[in-house]
């Protein structure tokens, strides 16, 4: 299928939508996954352009790329303030990562939430045709399939949440909680990354609102069929791999290489949020380090911390603890010779990444709850076969429901931490191998472009089951 040629085309609805400009690589599990799937199979790519703007544009921005159509629409400054920043990042963010004690809810962002849906869903009847399959991703666009049924639209719908899915008592916190479940059984698809998620969302289907489950894998509300599967997003492996090898002879890694000065290296990379553990991972290193001195001098631990939603509060916050608990491990550890961490608070590109990956020791992927992490998978993706790192992974990830043979910790646990990156160190060269091979099959077997026709695939299988189900 190819955009524009009528019949049967893909038309993906995010809000972050990864545009191809020149120097801006896709920021965030999502954008770096849909890209890859869109410029594989083709399609239309709706969603915000990043900006902001002072009034509301008549028609999204048209642009071509590589197969891929991307129409895009400015928010406003008050669509922004209100949907974006507190709805979809003070209210269901810290939501779905079980973090009650940081949601912000207010009855006007949650207005918000739904003006904004309903203006999407306007701009799309204006692009859809008959036949085109819809497939929306994330939280931010929860009411959007319910807002094109209302509208008229009946081809296939899905929905996929790149996030974790919390328990029906953690979800209870949204006052409209009824009303945000409601919104699922306009969809003929909902996909989640784990079993886990899936199983909360069963739940409190059925238990907050009464579906009702048909079949294994159906649900049915109102009339209307529902069905739910578990496609665990993947990692353009072969890409990485490719990036890392001719990335581990350019400059950048000679002087990384140099700089260390023949030090171990333990990395991490992550958008700068509090979902990821940073701050924890931190206390693990310290921990680390105040209980193995013969690794002083040894070891450097690279971050990576690409600034993320940075006019929110709690980011805010965020950034200055970890500038603190940076300084105090340089302040108590380092020597006039030696640093013991390094800390990038940028982007950096994502050949220069995987290389620096395929060099690293150790790799540090730690979050405090994931829906995935593709980080995980693209370590693992980028080693060196003959010396691969050893990635220490939080059990809290999605990841780690496949990548079983990384050094699993729970993130919480600082000294438990400490210690997985111990036991990645000491390790042999032989466990290295034989671990990083089984990963390598994982990080292989859910492949990105498996992922999307994997979805696609179950989707259509959906949308028959649906409107058999609606036959009198
Ligand atoms: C996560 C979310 C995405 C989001 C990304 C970056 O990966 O699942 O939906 O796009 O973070 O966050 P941002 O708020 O900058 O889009």
């Amino acid at each position: 299928m190819s955009p524009g040629s009528g019949k049967g085309r893909l038309v993906v609805v995010s809000n972050r939508v990864a545009l191809p400009r020149a120097g801006k690589p896709a920021s965030g599990g999502l954008a770096v996954a849909m890209r890859a799937t869109l410029e594989t199979r083709g399609g239309i790519w709706f969603g915000w352009n990043g900006r902001q703007s002072t009034q509301r544009p008549g028609k999204p921005h048209r642009q071509l790329a590589q197969g891929v159509e991307y129409l895009t629409l400015p928010l406003t400054r008050l669509d922004y303030e209100e949907y974006y920043q507190g709805f979809a990042n003070r209210m269901l963010w810290p939501l779905v990562h079980y973090r009650l004690a940081l949601l912000r809810y207010q009855r006007k962002n949650h207005e918000a939430y739904h003006r904004v849906n309903a203006w999407f869903a306007e701009h799309l009847m204006g692009i859809l045709q008959p036949g085109d399959t819809v497939w929306v991703h994330d939280y931010h666009h929860v009411p959007l399939g319910a807002e094109l049924r209302a509208r008229g639209f009946q081809g296939p719908i899905g929905f996929f949440l790149h996030t974790p899915f919390p328990p029906l008592d953690i979800l209870r916190a949204l006052p409209p909680y009824k009303e945000f479940l409601h919104n699922f059984s306009a969809y003929d698809l909902v996909g989640f990354q784990t079993r886990v998620d899936e199983h909360a969302f069963i739940e409190a289907m059925c238990d907050g609102i009464d579906a009702r489950r048909e079949r294994k894998d159906g649900l049915s509300l109102a009339g209307s069929r529902t069905k739910i599967g578990v496609f665990p997003i993947g990692a353009d492996a072969e890409e990485i791999a490719g990036q890392a090898i001719r990335g581990r002879n350019s400059n950048q890694v000679a002087a990384l290489k140099a700089s260390l000065e023949g030090r171990r290296l333990i990395i991490g990379a992550d958008r700068l949020d509090y979902s990821k553990g940073i701050i924890e991972r931190f206390r693990a290193y310290r921990y680390l380090l105040s209980t193995r001195p013969e690794l002083h001098g040894e070891i450097v631990f690279l971050q990576i911390a690409e600034p993320s939603r940075s006019g929110v509060p709690e980011y805010q916050v965020l950034h200055h603890e970890l500038d603190q608990v940076a300084g105090e491990i340089i302040g108590r550890f380092a020597r006039f010779d030696w640093m013991p961490v390094r800390y990038l608070g940028r982007r950096i590109p994502r050949p220069t990444l995987f290389a620096f990956f395929s060099v690293a020791d150790v790799g540090l992927v730690t979050p405090l709850r994931d829906g995935m992490n593709l980080v995980a998978k693209e370590f693992i993706a980028a080693q060196d076969p003959d010396n691969p790192g050893v990635l220490v992974l939080s059990e809290l990830a999605g990841a780690a429901d496949q990548l079983t043979d990384a050094v699993l910790v729970n993130p919480y646990d600082v000294e438990g931490v400490g210690e997985g990156i111990a036991e990645a160190l000491a390790m042999s060269l032989e466990e290295r191998k034989h671990r990083w091979r089984r990963l390598l099959a994982a990080v292989h077997g859910d492949d990105i472009h498996h992922w999307g026709a994997r979805y696609l695939q179950a989707l259509a299988e959906a949308a028959d089951w649906r409107s058999a189900g609606e036959r009198p």
